[in-house]
């Protein structure tokens, strides 16, 4: 996607020819600033600090991780070594397994002095697909969007609700939930998406407001608490959202507070509709409830707001009483049966294992 005119993705092979650029997440949306990463070292902490954040992108950069690992040293050991210490960054999108998965598959199998290359080229493969996948997300949601404004008789904008950060700024490029976004706006279908604030780190706020504005996408930031009252009063037509991990039957786990958005949006027929591509889901596990770690982040995020004051300067508050405790569960579940469908790179299906094995035969049991 562009920013001020100019084509980025979330992360890229500097001119140098090793570094790796990223956008350093943690400035937006007061500043857009890139940083560059020059080791393993530098990749974990960016995946753990949430320098870049977004199930697919955090895969992409431990991918690149492995690589720069490779390059000062291709050992056995240190490879090893790399993926143990990146696998541990974050828990719970399992894009990142995956990822650091498929670079350590290719990389077994090679000779040391030929592992530093290959790495590179697995991780630019895994980029490049990612953004070919979440496109053709884009293209499969785009068609439910536009059956809603069919549906309306064309006569007003379509009314999308969504939850944290799930555009391209969270992948590659194009994004999970916002890629249909982009691509029926881009048709010409108006929208208008209301845009979850996402506390603690609120990444609705700061991220999806960011991206949805550069592209000209007409969007309101509410707060978390708000999804609610808008479903029983008709002002939302559908909600979509990305995950972090999908499991087997279709239970879907995402940013926590999307598990309460969805039984709103049962409880008053609203379609609830996420977005993944297929590194998203683990084949492993059936009950998400009880199979998926879940992240549990600093008391800090929730005690202390990061924003910018009226002369301009970024600071940061403490909002909560000196000696509250604060809890900072980072992801929640939502079971397969509020979900209305999962958008995937392969097309829509049923959140239920039948579904999800109709558009993957290849997981089939
Ligand atoms: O903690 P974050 O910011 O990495 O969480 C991101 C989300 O929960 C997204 O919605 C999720 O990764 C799916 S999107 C591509």
């Amino acid at each position: 996607m562009k920013v001020d005119g100019v084509a980025y993705r979330t992360i890229w092979v500097n001119p140098d020819g090793w570094s790796i650029g990223i956008i350093d997440q943690t400035k937006l949306p007061h500043a857009f600033v890139t940083t560059s990463l020059s080791s393993m070292a530098e990749a974990a902490h960016a995946i753990k600090a949430m320098v870049v954040r977004g199930a697919p992108l955090i895969g992409a950069t431990g991918a690149y991780g492995l690589a720069l690992a490779m390059r000062v040293d291709p050992s056995d050991a240190n490879l090893k070594a790399a993926y143990d210490v990146l696998v541990e960054t974050r828990p719970t999108a399992i894009n990142l397994r995956w990822a650091l998965d498929r670079v350590r598959g290719v990389l077994a199998k090679l000779q040391p002095a030929e592992r530093a290359a290959a790495a590179y080229a697995e991780s630019a493969a895994i980029c490049d697909e990612d953004v070919g996948v979440c496109s053709a997300i884009g293209d499969h949601g785009h068609k439910i969007i536009e059956q809603l404004y069919i549906e309306h008789g064309r006569k007003r904008p379509v009314n999308i609700l969504t939850h944290c950060n799930a555009g391209w700024l969270a992948c590659v490029d194009w994004g999970t939930a916002l890629a249909p976004i982009y691509k029926a706006h881009d048709a010409g279908i108006p929208l208008h998406v209301w845009v979850d604030e996402t506390r603690p780190r609120n990444q609705g706020a700061s991220l999806t407001a960011w991206e949805l504005g550069r592209h000209g996408v007409k969007h309101t930031v509410i707060a978390d608490n708000t999804g609610g009252h808008l479903m029983q009063h008709g002002m939302v037509d559908m909600c979509i959202v990305g995950t972090d991990r999908t499991t087997r039957r279709g239970d879907v786990c995402n940013k926590i507070g999307t598990y309460l958005k969805a039984l709103a949006a049962k409880d008053n027929g609203v379609p609830f509709y996420v977005a993944l591509p297929f590194s998203t889901i683990d084949w492993t596990i059936s009950d998400g409830v009880k199979e998926i770690p879940i992240e549990e982040r600093a008391e800090e995020e929730v005690t202390v707001m990061t924003g910018k004051t009226s002369d301009g300067a970024i600071t940061s508050v403490r909002i909560v009483p000196d000696g509250s405790r604060a809890a900072n569960y980072g992801f929640d579940v939502t079971p397969a049966r509020l979900v209305s469908g999962l958008i995937t790179e392969r097309g829509v299906c049923l959140a239920s294992e039948a579904g999800m094995t109709a558009l993957y035969p290849e997981h089939a049991r």
